[in-house]
């Protein structure tokens, strides 16, 4: 039977979610707490939502949070995902990778909220595809990280279905860059697998662990968070931009009024948001 929430169970239910992963869901969404954490609750014994409330604050209780952050998460993502952005990376990265080359450093590139692997093996494609006209450098360093374990493992993994590959990619790309499983999925060859590194992790705590970075994509996923996550997000990730480095957020994300020293640079109708160059 459906849970019929009420102001006390929905209360608890969000500030639950939000501590968890910061994913702030409006009281009029209350209806995407019980068809998306119903079932969670019901798999660990749990039969009301103050009983799951309970249990999502009780950090010893690890696969039930696990799980509650892939039920709560949306994964929507494809490759090449609305097609200009990538147009804008293939003109505006290339003097950023050159300027951490001449500054001694390998160019670093960090895909904040990777989801199922489609956005950092694109970067990767469109970073190899740049790295053919100069064969020697050594290839940027990619990280891919998501709140979600599950969907870290799947992009881990590197493997996808008909329906994902032609989600975005051209055949001469999915025929360059994957190749048939035996099981009819389309795997990643280790060319492009293997410059990426998966990790867990939460937009909402220091990235510092992560280094620093030439390039940060956190694409469709501030649309998640109040505005108070939001400009902690934006900041943590400004702290992690080499001077000169780029943001990237989502087509209909925009950072315009937010307090942030990034300077935003049109590329056609993508914008890139640019850390200011070091002072000399
Ligand atoms: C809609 S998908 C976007 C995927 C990809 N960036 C794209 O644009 O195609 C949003 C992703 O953000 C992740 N996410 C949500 N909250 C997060 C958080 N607090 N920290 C890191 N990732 C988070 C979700 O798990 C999900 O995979």
């Amino acid at each position: 039977m459906s849970w019929t929430l009420t102001a006390t169970d929905g209360a608890a239910l969000r500030n639950a979610v939000k501590a968890l992963c910061g994913i702030t869901i409006p009281p009029e969404k209350d209806y995407l707490l019980v068809s998306r954490l119903e079932a969670v609750a019901a798999t660990a014994g749990l039969r009301t939502p103050l009983e799951l409330a309970r249990a999502l604050g009780d950090a010893t209780r690890r696969d039930l949070r696990r799980e509650a952050v892939a039920a709560i998460t949306t994964h929507e993502t494809s490759f090449f995902r609305d097609g200009h952005p990538w147009e804008a990376l293939r003109q505006a990265l290339p003097p950023v990778l050159a300027a951490a080359r001449q500054a001694g450093r390998r160019p670093r590139i960090w895909s904040a909220a990777c989801s199922t692997g489609q956005e950092p093996y694109t970067l990767a494609m469109v970073v190899a595809e740049l790295g053919r006209a100069q064969p020697n450098q050594d290839p940027p360093e990619m990280v891919a990280t998501d709140v979600c374990e599950r969907t870290v493992a799947t992009a881990a993994e590197g493997a996808f279905s008909d329906l994902e590959i032609n989600r975005g990619l051209s055949p001469a790309l999915r025929d360059r860059w994957f190749s048939r499983r035996a099981d009819g999925r389309w795997q990643a060859i280790p060319a492009l697998r293997g410059g990426i590194t998966f990790k867990r992790h939460n937009l909402l705590d220091t990235p510092v662990i992560l280094g620093r970075f030439d390039l940060v994509v956190l694409r469709n996923v501030l649309i998640y968070f109040d505005r108070a996550a939001r400009m902690r997000i934006v900041n943590s990730i400004r702290g992690t931009l080499q001077p000169g480095g780029m943001l990237l957020i989502g087509s209909s994300e925009s950072l315009s009024g937010e307090p942030t020293d990034l300077i935003p640079r049109s590329h056609g109708s993508t914008v890139l948001y640019v850390a200011p160059p070091k002072a000399t």
